[in-house]
């Protein structure tokens, strides 16, 4: 995999490729319209974008605070034909890494069921069942404690 660069979208335009990329993966196969992949904790929450060398977006993820000691990843997606190379990876390394000094104890997660093996990988365990998105997409709580 060529350079890959983490930022924090900050102008105008950045976060209109972060939104876009999250709808695209997330939203658009499921038929749902531009700016349903927005929620309202996304003002105050941190966001990571991975880039290569050319500036093309890669791979984005979200984190926000449940309480002060529980941070919450949402929204990690990477592009269709960047997956498996370690985008997603090094974005959740970087999440984590602002988790904890921020002063996070853990971090909790909902995994689609088919991203489970991405989390469990990547040291998160299943604490039990969670919501179904669009009536299709079953979800998985996952933990991990932080040190
Ligand atoms: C899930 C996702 C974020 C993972 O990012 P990625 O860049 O593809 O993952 P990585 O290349 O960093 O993978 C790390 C490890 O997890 C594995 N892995 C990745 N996706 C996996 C999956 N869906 N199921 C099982 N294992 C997976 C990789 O093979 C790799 O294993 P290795 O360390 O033995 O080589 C990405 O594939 C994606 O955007 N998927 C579609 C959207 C989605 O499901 N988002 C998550 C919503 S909860």
């Amino acid at each position: 995999m060529s350079r890959v660069t983490l930022i924090e979208p900050s102008s105008h335009d950045e976060f209109e490729r972060y939104y876009h990329l999250r709808w695209k993966i997330l939203r658009a196969p499921w038929n749902q319209p531009p700016g349903s992949e927005r929620d309202a904790q996304d003002e105050g929450s941190t966001h990571v974008m991975a880039v290569n060398a050319a500036r093309e977006l890669l791979g984005i993820g979200r984190l926000h605070f449940n309480s002060i000691s529980e941070a919450q990843i949402r929204y990690m997606a990477v592009a269709v034909d960047r997956q498996r190379c370690g985008v997603g990876s090094l974005i959740l390394d970087q999440l984590e890494q602002r988790a904890r000094r921020l002063g996070a104890q853990q971090v909790v997660l909902d995994a689609r069921e088919t991203a489970i093996g991405f989390y469990r990988k990547r040291g998160y365990r299943a604490t039990g069942p969670g919501h179904m998105l669009f009536n299709q997409i079953a979800h998985v709580h996952m933990c991990k404690q932080l040190r």
